[in-house]
């Protein structure tokens, strides 16, 4: 098993700009997306994948520098993000004005499907979002109408099939494609008006984490674990996540002091480690990987791991699993 294929590092990102039909709006055509597992939600279908094999989620990331926007949109799956650097608005409803909350490094935030969301790096150097997208097929993304004439007036056009129609550049649609119909006002309407009140509800800050030393990844010297999204696990000795609600999916962050080790055990569901900060050593069947902030490892399913901090800081990651409740690992 070659583990490279496993990991993408953040220096090897391939990013996609015209991955959507805001690309070139003003504002948010310096946005970089990013597919890092799954085929994500893009519109481009030249955006490289980096990773295809089904998670029962998708993984992704953006990369916008200050006053980047990411236009108001909604989705037909769960939508997460964690702040890996940067600072950010997140504002709801349709025209992004029905609240907003400012997120900062590790904090956490789960959008519900009803909600129009956007985004906009508010801070002083470029920023990176970590995303997972609900599903392995997460469907195509509700534009606000707005983000329709605003591309139109800049020559993008969104077509039925979700390919982008460059009609700037003379492109013309293929026969018998049509285009996207514009967002109507009854689709609005089934979206929920959020607040900023309600926003702050569905964030858990980094500060705020529960860190629990007794789970079964944290029975360990110097290893912490905090419940971050879904419901208690009784089988990882896990209390209820911050957001707790059920996503088909799991996050969880982990923190290793240097030097400490969780020894060899397995997992039957796909699990994913981002970097957050500091460096991890994973030892997947005697093959080993060290990986740093910002990378991203998908471990082969029942495979045997270990993972340990090699560096001389704490390291912190976040972990995504398939399913609400995962199964217990199993040390050897
Ligand atoms: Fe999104």
């Amino acid at each position: 098993m070659n583990l490279e294929d496993r990991l993408v590092r953040y220096k090897n990102l391939k990013p996609c700009y015209t991955a959507f039909i805001d690309t070139r709006s003003p504002g948010s055509d310096k946005k970089e997306n990013f597919t890092v597992i799954g085929p994500g939600v893009a519109e481009n279908p030249d955006q490289h994948v980096h990773i295809s094999i089904p998670h029962g989620f998708n993984i992704g990331g953006a990369r916008q520098p200050p006053g980047c926007l990411n236009s108001q949109h909604s989705h037909l799956t769960n939508e997460v993000f964690v702040v890996h650097s940067g600072r950010w608005a997140f504002r709801s409803g349709v025209d992004g004005g029905d609240g907003e909350v400012i997120l900062e490094a590790g904090d956490v935030i789960s959008l519900p499907t009803d909600v129009f969301r956007g985004f906009e790096n508010v801070g002083e150097g470029l920023g990176y979002l970590y995303a997972v997208l609900g599903r392995d097929d997460p469907g195509r993304v509700l534009w606000a109408p707005q983000v329709f004439d605003l591309a139109q007036d800049h020559g993008l056009v969104l077509m039925e099939d979700g390919s982008l129609v460059d009609t700037a550049a003379g492109e013309k649609p293929l026969d018998g494609v049509a285009p996207m119909p514009k967002t109507t006002a009854e689709q609005v309407a089934e979206h929920q008006v959020v607040d900023s009140e309600a926003l702050e509800s569905i964030v858990v800050r980094a500060r705020d984490f529960t860190w629990l030393s007794s789970t079964a990844l944290a029975g360990f010297d110097g290893v912490q674990e905090a419940p971050l999204l879904g419901p208690a696990n009784a089988a990882e000795a896990l209390t209820d996540g911050a957001l707790s609600w059920n996503h088909e999916f799991v996050v969880r962050a982990l923190r290793l002091a240097p030097g400490a080790l969780i020894p060899a055990h397995r997992r039957e569901e796909e699990e994913v480690i981002f970097v957050q900060q500091g460096s991890l050593q994973i030892d997947v069947g005697g093959e080993v990987l060290d990986i740093g902030p910002g990378d991203t490892f998908t471990t082969p399913i029942g495979a045997t791991r270990t993972f340990n901090n090699p560096g001389d800081v704490d390291c912190t990651v976040y972990v995504t699993r398939r399913n609400d409740l995962p199964q217990a690992p199993e040390f050897s």
